[in-house]
């Protein structure tokens, strides 16, 4: 079956879709982007992915094509016509194509792009159990990084980095030596003292709907969270260490530049969150979706 995209209003196969040469995303990466995961064929937390985009646009000063809820008939039509049941759904919008120049073309229309995806989530349950590998690498990122921009390049760069060194995730740190987040995740450690330490959402780190789902699932389980940063130093000290992403969900860190966290294993607490998010992300008709949290 050949697989369907969403371009500008039309469903098209793969082998004719695309969008204009001078397309401001790819000139000047000027523009946004989701990602939502799909178990058993529903979205998981769309709201707060969609509540989050919208607020990307904002923040650009590009148009909103269209409304949030034609927006999710879109996404859902592209998710039938690729009979995806288990995977993620890829939402692109730019500010739309011309003339190449620096400053904002008047009166151009956004680009906007869906594709849809199949995933085995049973591959991500699997690193799950084992617990994966990260390295750290500097942030080199710019100063907008609560806005989901399609400038991906340092993110790109540091996940090769982690490839290359046979790692999940490279964890990204600043000048001051402090994790910022993961190239395409949020990161957390679980202290000695079982309290849950994440950044709190700022303009340098994107606020992650995952990481919104996860702190709500924490405060049902009475868990002690600090929002602040921590140095890798401290990581390396931690009981325990796990990233969050529409993609990964919960995944424990058990070794970061090749040393353990902790006893080298998942952990209690990450494990314990995990198999929560799983029965959230299974469950569309549940009475909460994660929030976008606003910086
Ligand atoms: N990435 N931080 C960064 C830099 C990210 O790129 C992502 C998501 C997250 C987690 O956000 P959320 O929980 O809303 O997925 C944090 C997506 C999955 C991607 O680029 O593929």
């Amino acid at each position: 079956m050949s697989r369907i995209a969403y371009v500008n209003g039309q469903y098209v196969p793969y082998a004719q879709a695309g969008v204009h040469v001078e397309d401001r995303g790819f000139q000047f990466a000027d523009g946004v982007y989701e990602v939502v995961a799909i178990t058993d064929g529903g979205f998981v937390d769309l709201e707060g992915h969609l509540a989050r985009l919208e607020r990307s646009l904002d923040e650009l000063r590009i148009e909103r094509p269209m409304t949030r809820a034609a927006l999710s008939v879109v996404l859902r039509e592209t998710v039938r016509r690729n009979r995806v049941r288990n995977g993620s759904i890829y939402l692109q919008i730019t500010r739309g194509a011309a003339k190449r120049e620096f400053a904002f073309p008047a009166g151009i229309a956004p680009t906007v792009v869906a594709i849809a995806r199949h995933l085995d989530w049973n591959k991500a349950a699997a690193n799950a159990a084992r617990g994966v590998p990260a390295i750290t690498q500097p942030d080199i990122r710019w100063g907008r990084c609560d806005i989901k921009t399609v400038g991906l390049l340092p993110a790109a760069l540091a996940k090769q980095a982690a490839k290359e060194a046979g790692a999940y995730e490279a964890w990204l740190v600043d000048e001051k030596g402090f994790v910022t987040e993961g190239s395409s995740s949020n990161a957390w450690i679980v202290t000695k003292e079982n309290v849950l330490v994440t950044r709190a959402p700022t303009t340098e780190i994107l606020s992650g709907i995952t990481r919104a789902a996860v702190l709500e699932l924490a405060k049902r389980e009475g868990l002690k969270v600090e929002f602040r940063p921590f140095t890798v130093a401290e990581a390396l000290a931690a009981k325990e260490a796990f990233v969050s992403s529409a993609t990964s969900y919960v995944i424990p860190v058990v070794t970061l530049d090749g040393k353990p966290i902790g006893n080298g294993g998942p952990g209690v607490v990450a494990s314990r969150l995990r198999g929560l998010y799983e029965t959230h992300a299974a469950n569309h008709s549940s009475d909460w979706q994660a929030p976008f949290i606003s910086p």
